[in-house]
């Protein structure tokens, strides 16, 4: 990220959509786990949402503790660099059940 004022709009806005998004989750948190509990059979859309819910967790709690704690690092990558690194599937598998649900599938 550059560190111009200009360009801190960027960074102000993410904040505010990941808190919102934190808060959100907490929020559902209750209905997911009873989703989980009631039904016990591993379809392809439970684990790809499985998947997506641990990488979703996974990116929070990267962003948050590069933010919190500072420069933190798992050998040569920074946490903010994983942080960006694992939204990439959580976008694509995003997309996927985004693009199966208009297919009419569930
Ligand atoms: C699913 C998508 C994402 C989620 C849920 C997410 C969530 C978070 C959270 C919770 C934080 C810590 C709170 C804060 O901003 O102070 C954070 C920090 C950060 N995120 Fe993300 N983020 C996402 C995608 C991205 C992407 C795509 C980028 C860059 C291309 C990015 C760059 C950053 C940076 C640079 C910080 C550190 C901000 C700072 O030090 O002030 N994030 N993110």
């Amino acid at each position: 990220m550059r560190g111009d004022a200009r360009s801190a709009w960027i960074l102000i806005s993410h904040g505010i959509a990941a808190y919102a998004l934190i808060f959100l989750f907490l929020w559902k948190s209750q209905i997911i786990l009873d989703a989980f509990q009631r039904k016990k059979r591993w379809t392809q859309a439970r684990i790809a949402f499985f998947v997506l819910l641990l990488l979703l967790c996974l990116t929070m709690v990267l962003g948050l503790l590069w933010t919190m704690d500072g420069s933190l690092f798992i050998g040569r990558f920074s946490l903010v660099s994983l942080h960006i690194y694992t939204t990439v599937p959580v976008t694509l598998i995003d997309y996927m059940q985004y693009t199966r649900r208009n297919r009419g599938h569930r």
